[in-house]
């Protein structure tokens, strides 16, 4: 049996099982329990063009072997708060226009909240084993309302060949990759390091690794706001000082994932703070990448040792206004399947959810920057999980970019966001 064939055989076998199970309405993961589902048929699946990829290649033979449950492919734009924006637009509509949605990790909170996506049956889902952290993004109020499909942890990329002349080992410390980038980049005429700087969601994910890195949170455990602190000042100087002194690309400014990667493959960059997406890219030989064969990964560096990253990834949910949500289950139940899962790293090298996958020696000799990778996941921070993330994030982006761009201190912008988030919290 060919790999395709059998991965929708066992989807197909889960089919059964889900419309089963669901129907019965067993237990949640809090013990609550998740409604009846409705029907079968058709359904459209909405996910970012930038992850449009892989999902074509697994919905063809989904599609081959479920001819009245066939799944189209809707494209969202590329950027996380475009896509927030569409499919918050059509939802508050209560629109049916979403059958299954690719969610990125921090909407959880808001979508269950809002009623725009359904609670799910967590024994429909083999979530033990998945990666703790993937799953933990998917639950909101104790119940389970997404499935964790990749998860993601930014790491550094550098040039193995540039260290390599230089005789320098990859930086663990801020201080190192700050001397590196800015005394042996120049020295073969690159630029230091780049990140994702530019005013949206990667900014906020950026600034929270560079405070997370520094020993530093936005919330506390509890939910109470901590980013005016010494160490969240540390970490945002790390940014501050790097761009002042030009070490940290002026470019970063307006980057974001995609046009940061152009610049390392390129051939400008020394560093490059990026998702795990790309090693899979820098892999690929062609006439642009200018770096294929030179790139190493390794943990993103902190202050007085390795850093840490935001937790990033994707979940997939069924819309509350879809007319076909057993089937939504159904082929979540496939996209989430080992089989599958192997198939996406295989095609793209997104980090998948099962933890297996992570030590199967074929996986490992394609993706050697796999270990790395499950130790950045597993050492990731979420961002918070609050009803109110997306105004959040905005304030956060905007004081932060206001601060890298010399608009307002470090201390001020940290004051005024702590002020920021504590309304918006109270007001959620
Ligand atoms: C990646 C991450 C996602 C994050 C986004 C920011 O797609 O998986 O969680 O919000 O980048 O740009």
């Amino acid at each position: 049996m060919s790999m395709r064939r059998a991965i929708v055989a066992a989807a197909t076998a889960v089919v059964v099982v889900s419309l089963l199970l669901t129907t019965a309405c067993a237990s949640s993961p809090s013990g609550g329990t998740a409604p009846p589902v409705n029907g079968i048929g058709p359904v459209t699946f909405a996910v970012g063009s930038d992850d449009a990829g892989f999902f074509a290649t697994l919905i063809q033979p989904w599609n081959e072997a479920h001819p009245n449950q066939r799944v189209t492919l809707i494209l969202l734009p590329e950027a996380e708060n475009g896509q927030l924006a569409q499919l918050s637009a059509n939802l508050q509509a209560g629109s049916s226009l979403y059958d299954v949605i690719a969610m990125d990790v921090i909407w959880t909170a808001e979508f269950a909240a809002a009623g725009w996506i359904i609670p799910l049956e967590s024994s429909l889902f083999p979530l033990g084993d998945f990666l703790r952290p993937a799953v933990d993004t998917a639950v909101y109020n104790g119940r389970l309302w997404a499935v964790p499909y990749y998860s993601n942890a930014e790491v550094l990329y550098y040039r193995k060949d540039i260290l390599a002349r230089a005789h320098t080992l990859p930086p663990v410390t801020w201080a190192q990759l700050a001397r590196q980038a800015e005394t042996v980049a120049p020295r073969y005429g690159l630029q230091g390091y780049a990140g994702q700087l530019a005013p949206y969601e990667g900014l906020t994910v950026n600034f929270a690794d560079a405070i997370q890195s520094a020993g530093g949170s936005i919330l506390s455990p509890a939910g109470t706001v901590t980013v005016d602190s010494p160490q969240a000042r540390q970490g945002l100087d790390f940014l501050i000082d790097g761009l002042r002194r030009g070490w940290i690309a002026k470019s970063s400014l307006t980057d974001e994932e995609e046009s940061s990667w152009g610049e390392f493959e390129s051939g400008r960059l020394l560093f490059l703070n990026n998702w795990p997406f790309i090693y899979s890219q820098a892999s690929q030989p062609g006439p642009v990448n200018k770096v294929y064969g030179k790139v190493g990964v390794v943990p993103l560096p902190g202050l007085d040792g390795p850093g840490s990253s935001s937790l990033g990834g994707a979940n997939l949910a069924v819309s509350a206004f879809s007319k076909h949500q057993a089937t939504a289950i159904a082929f979540i139940q496939y996209l989430t399947s080992l089989p599958a899962e192997r198939e996406m790293l295989t095609d793209s090298g997104f980090p998948p959810v099962w933890t297996s996958l992570y030590s199967d020696p074929a996986m490992d000799r394609l993706f050697p920057y796999l270990p790395v990778v499950k130790r950045a996941i597993l050492a990731a921070q979420p961002r918070p999980s609050i009803v109110g993330y997306d105004q959040a994030s905005l304030a956060i982006s905007s004081a932060v970019y206001q601060a890298l761009t010399g608009r307002k201190s470090a201390r001020e912008a940290l004051g005024e966001l702590q002020r920021q988030l504590s309304q918006i919290i109270r007001d959620g």
